[in-house]
């Protein structure tokens, strides 16, 4: 009998056909893993699991006595209960180091986008609003010599500073775990309390994990220490931002305006009060997706895979103490 592997809302299935002969693959797509039949009983044999943000939670672990690695084909990896993963011995990984850049494009872009006014001022021009000169109600706002403060300045936040500081002369605030020296010294960029990085930026931009102590991190008394005229960007997850406090927020002009790539609920409702600000620039957590970035992504999830199913430790181990 073959051994069985799951992939789950993986886009670039060819790499599967990588895997040696021994294992079978079995695919799913836009299913809802708590219920799907067939997905259910393939749990019972699955030994891993590759794909992108799969709720891997008790029930799932209960359900999959067999299973040894769970292969994100992602960065983010809050999807896994990591502590109760280690504690039966299944392996999780990431796929960091490849998608750094291409990210800190997006989000940069959509902070320009915003400030700039891109998305609402190309409606202008296709529904055939433009008649004449531009006047002040077109007129957006620099990005330019502002200054920007990154919460979480790990390796995506970096390239953001670096494309801002060295590309757009902007001033750097964040705010971090820990102090990032190398962004200190190559984008000047200043540590900070979290309330003077709120009252002191002209973009917020959220780059955090999602974790117990980053979840809402964005409430209501945030919102309000921001400037009236800062604009907030979301590239971490949706769940860092209380989303209610930042519709208040956007509602009662407490801030300037807002570019999100994520959401409490992905993908987002339709009803969802945000998609009704034209203020607002939305994207469908698109940071990584490019050809180019998501062969990678693909591939090192592969590996990884691989690398767990066959007795050696994959590169990108969340949970090396599973191995003691
Ligand atoms: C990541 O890699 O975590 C991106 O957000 C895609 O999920």
């Amino acid at each position: 009998m073959k051994r069985k592997i799951i992939a789950y809302n993986f886009e670039l299935t060819e790499n599967l056909n990588k895997l040696p002969d021994e294992f079978e693959v079995e695919i799913f797509d836009s299913i809802n893993p708590k219920t799907d039949p067939a997905f259910i009983e393939a749990l019972k044999d699955a030994e891993g699991i590759v794909g992108l943000a799969l709720p891997v939670d008790q029930q799932l672990l209960e359900r999959a006595p067999k299973l040894k690695i769970v292969s994100n084909n992602s960065t983010g990896y809050n999807n896994l209960l990591i502590e109760e993963m280690t504690k039966r011995g299944v392996m999780g990984t990431n796929t960091p180091g490849v998608l750094e850049d291409t990210t800190a494009d997006a989000i940069f872009g959509i902070l320009i986008a915003s400030a700039r006014r891109i998305a609402e001022l190309d409606q202008f021009v296709k529904s055939g609003s433009w008649k004449g000169h531009l006047t002040t109600a077109e007129y957006a706002i620099d990005v330019h010599h502002k200054t920007l403060g990154i919460i979480g300045l790990g390796k995506i936040g970096s390239a953001i500073a670096k494309r801002a500081h060295l590309g757009f002369d902007m001033n750097i605030l964040y705010h971090n775990r820990k102090r990032n020296v190398m962004a200190e010294k190559n984008y000047q960029a200043v540590y900070c309390d979290l309330d003077k990085l709120l009252k002191e930026s002209d973009f917020v931009c959220l780059m955090t994990p999602l974790t117990r102590e980053t979840e809402n991190i964005m409430g209501e008394r945030e919102f309000k220490l921001m400037k009236k005229s800062a604009i907030f960007v979301n590239g971490s997850r949706g769940k860092t931002v209380d989303e209610s406090a930042l519709i208040d927020a956007l509602r009662n002009k407490e801030i300037h305006g807002a570019a999100l790539d994520v959401y409490q609920i992905e993908p987002i409702k339709k009803d969802n009060p945000l998609l009704q600000f034209p203020n607002v620039v939305t994207t469908p957590h698109m940071g990584s997706s490019t050809y180019e970035t998501e062969l990678k992504m693909a591939e090192l999830a592969v590996e990884n895979l691989l690398a767990g199913l066959t007795g050696k430790r994959p590169k990108n181990l969340i949970n090396p103490e599973v191995l003691k």
